[in-house]
């Protein structure tokens, strides 16, 4: 099966390594064409499916997060024909939203990093999404000096002299605006003049265009000016980058736009100010009843946190702002008819059902498995035991349901059309066995909560060749020990193998492999798809990984939880596999000095912590990592390095805030900590440095005070960092 329609939650780690490497160059080819070319090959919510899909994957590998990451990149790489121009504040990208849910998150989540309570309401504006190119347009000195596209974000194309040819854009400021402003917005063509445009294309037995926004796009980026102005390209200013005087200009998002309009420039007349979510949701609502009414093509609705204090605070992520988001208008669903539900073991035993469909298109993509997530999920319960779908109905075979490709592109089905259920549909049965191994398959109850676990796990482990092979899968892909020429083939291959000299069944096999081909007379290199060059080339690829980084080595075993970002985390926390793998023995007991020092490494969760202290509970996994050390170069995986670069005064520090902080959220106060190098914990140990502590600190205070730890209040903490 090819990996691009195997839903997320069901990829293995070598399958999504594959998928985001499909991805980062699907989503390239589609920028280039895009932007590059003006004209795309797939429509804008199937880009958008792609994107959704790359960041569903990274969000859940996030070790595999590659160097030229779709995530990483907004736009296209300037193309040659015009001038780079570096812009001087980058041009960013907006998050999607897709659901009234996630607007309600997005929301809360400003709520959250700015520490404000519901009832100190924070204002948002809400307005049109244009679907268009946007635009940075630089005025010096009141005249318009510089036009530049987005390109891949900091570096575009220079379009000034097309841009002075839109009549809507003003050549000139008027008196007393700051030096220097770049207005940024959206260039567009209006459907009405499109539809004109393509009707003289028609007259002329010329071939006609695709759509309003490939035209202006393709108008925009003539060489010759006059082609330009004979095409009525129109601008909505919105945003700003580089402005020399702020102090004198609005503190809002909304009146910055109104002084836009003061000077100018064409502002969209359904932009608002709001209060709420459900004001928000409404405007969201009103839009789109009056979308295809528009002159215009817009493709959902940006919402962004007014006052332009807040928006400094919540500041960016790497791609784009924490103060804004774009809803999107939905995709499209198609309906089809479960033919099958197949269940796939992971590396660590989750089983996941798979609905097989009936091949349909949704919105130009043909979709032939939808996950379905567990067992619940089948059944019409939620993850919080609340009833989904109508009514709770459940997934049977058979069953004609509605498939939706959202934004998020794990195709999900949505719905069943009961009326079309087979008279002879049965309730679908979860396994109570695995499917590879045989064993129990159970739900485990989680602690904390009491609840069933919605996932239901094979009980096999090592016995289970599922997992077993899913675990060497994971061992020799890319972030871990990276072995060429082992990939989910040949290790299936070796695994399946009878003959012990061709066999791998646990990560020190493959470094023993070698030897025990040189010791028989089975010859690997005898075997159809392998070949003596080959051979040699494994070989020398498993003998280079003899050498390897902690973090690698760690992020390798495959502990549940432990992606790469983890791993990276305890290389980092223990500097030496020994240091790491005492302390995870000592900290069995799930309490104690090494079990606190585990759970006060930022980043790592209790829910983290005990899966990694479960795995070193394990004999048979404490034997299998011995027998792999012994392979490697002096016994040991390299030391990890201590990297702190920054010269701020906390660079280096381990910080921990308690009690409530005044002045910041947790989060911002966090953010603003990493940002200067420190790190910051959420217990106090014998590694903390500061302890930051607020009113109604208590028993983190006391321990601190212990423990020596120096401590300060707020503005102390602020002082310390330059405020
Ligand atoms: S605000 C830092 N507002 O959407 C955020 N963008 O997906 C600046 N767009 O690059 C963008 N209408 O080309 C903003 N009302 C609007 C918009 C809008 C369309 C485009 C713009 C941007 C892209 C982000």
């Amino acid at each position: 099966m090819s990996t691009e329609t195997i839903a997320v939650d069901a990829l293995t780690i070598e399958d999504a390594a594959a998928e985001l490497e499909r991805l980062a160059k699907e989503i390239a080819r589609n920028d280039e064409l895009y932007h590059g070319e003006d004209r795309p090959a797939i429509s804008d919510a199937e880009y958008d499916a792609l994107q959704r899909r790359n960041d569903a994957i990274e969000a859940r590998f996030p070790e595999l997060i590659r160097q030229d990451s779709p995530s990483r990149r907004v736009g296209s790489a300037p193309s040659v024909t015009f001038a780079p121009v570096v812009h001087a504040r980058p041009m960013l990208s907006l998050d999607n939203t897709f659901s009234q849910e996630d607007v309600q998150d997005f929301v809360a989540s400003v709520y959250r990093f700015l520490g404000r309570l519901p009832d100190q309401s924070i204002a948002f504006t809400a307005e049109p999404k244009i679907d268009g190119l946007s635009m940075s347009i630089r005025y010096e000195n009141g005249k318009l000096v510089n036009a530049a596209t987005r390109g891949d974000g900091t570096t575009g194309e220079n379009v000034t002299a097309n841009i002075r040819t839109i009549k809507e854009v003003p050549n000139e400021l008027p008196w007393g605006v700051p030096a220097v402003v770049e207005v940024r917005g959206e260039v567009y063509m209006a459907k009405s003049d499109f539809l004109a445009l393509n009707k003289q294309m028609e007259a002329a037995g010329k071939q006609t265009y695709v759509n309003p926004r490939n035209t202006a796009a393709g108008s925009l980026r003539q060489l010759n000016a006059n082609v330009t102005a004979s095409r009525k390209l129109k601008f909505f200013a919105y945003a700003w980058g580089e402005i020399s005087e702020p102090n004198d200009l609005p503190k809002t998002q909304f009146d910055m736009v109104q002084k836009f309009k003061e000077w100018g420039f064409p502002v969209n007349p359904l932009m608002k100010r709001l209060n709420s979510v459900a004001d928000i949701l409404a405007h969201y609502d009103e839009i789109g009843l009056k979308r295809p009414d528009l002159d215009y093509d817009i493709d959902g609705v940006v919402y962004k946190v007014d006052s332009l204090e807040l928006q400094t605070r919540l500041g960016f992520r790497s791609r784009s702002p924490r103060w804004a988001t774009a809803h999107k208008f939905p995709a499209e669903q198609a309906f089809t008819t479960v033919e099958n539900i197949d269940i796939q073991v992971g590396r660590t035993g989750a089983l996941t059902p798979v609905a097989r469909l009936t091949p349909i298109t949704v919105g130009g993509v043909v979709v032939t498995n939808a996950t379905l997530h567990n067992a619940d999920y089948i059944e019409g319960i939620g993850n919080s035991g609340e009833r989904i779908r109508d009514v709770g109905h459940d997934i049977r075979i058979g069953d004609t349901v509605i498939v939706q490709r959202a934004g998020d592109v794990i195709p999900q089905v949505l719905d069943v059309v009961m009326e079309k259920r087979p008279a002879d549909a049965r309730p679908y049965e979860f396994p109570k066995t695995c499917p590879v191994c045989g064993s129990h398959a159970v739900r485990e109850k989680n602690e904390k909560t009491g609840k069933l676990d919605s996932v239901t796990r094979c009980t096999g482990g090592f016995i289970c060749t599922a997992q077993a092979t899913e675990h060497l899968k994971h061992f020799v892909s890319r972030n871990a020990f990276d072995i060429e020429g082992l990939g989910s083939r040949q290790i299936d291959f070796f695994f399946d193998n009878e003959d012990r000299a061709l066999q791998i069944r646990t990560a020190p096999d493959i470094f023993t492999l070698e030897k025990r081909q040189a010791d028989s007379l089975t010859k690997l290199e005898n075997i159809d798809g392998f070949g003596k060059v080959s051979v040699g080339k494994l070989y020398a690829a498993i003998n280079e990984r003899r050498t390897i980084a902690l973090h690698r080595f760690i992020y390798a075993l495959g502990i549940r939880h432990v992606g790469e970002t983890t791993a990276k985390l305890l290389a980092r926390s223990y500097g030496t596999y020994d240091a790491f793998e005492a302390a995870m023995k000592e900290a069995v007991p799930l309490s104690g000095d090494a079990w606190n020092d585990l759970n006060a490494i930022e980043g790592i969760g209790e829910i983290v912590a005990r899966a990694i202290v479960e795995f070193y509970k394990e004999p048979r996994n404490i034997e299998v990592i011995g027998a792999l050390l012994d392979e490697l170069d002096d016994k040991r995986p390299l030391p990890a390095e201590q990297a702190v670069t920054s010269d701020s005064p906390v660079a280096g520090k381990t910080v921990v805030f308690t009690g409530s902080l005044e002045k910041f959220s947790r989060d911002e106060a966090k953010a603003r900590a990493e940002s200067l190098g420190a790190k910051v914990a959420g217990s106090v140990s014998k590694k903390t440095d500061i302890v930051v502590a607020g009113p109604g600190a208590g028993s983190k205070l006391d321990k601190a005070r212990e423990l020596g730890v120096q401590t300060m209040d707020e503005d102390e903490w602020l002082a310390l960092i330059g405020g």
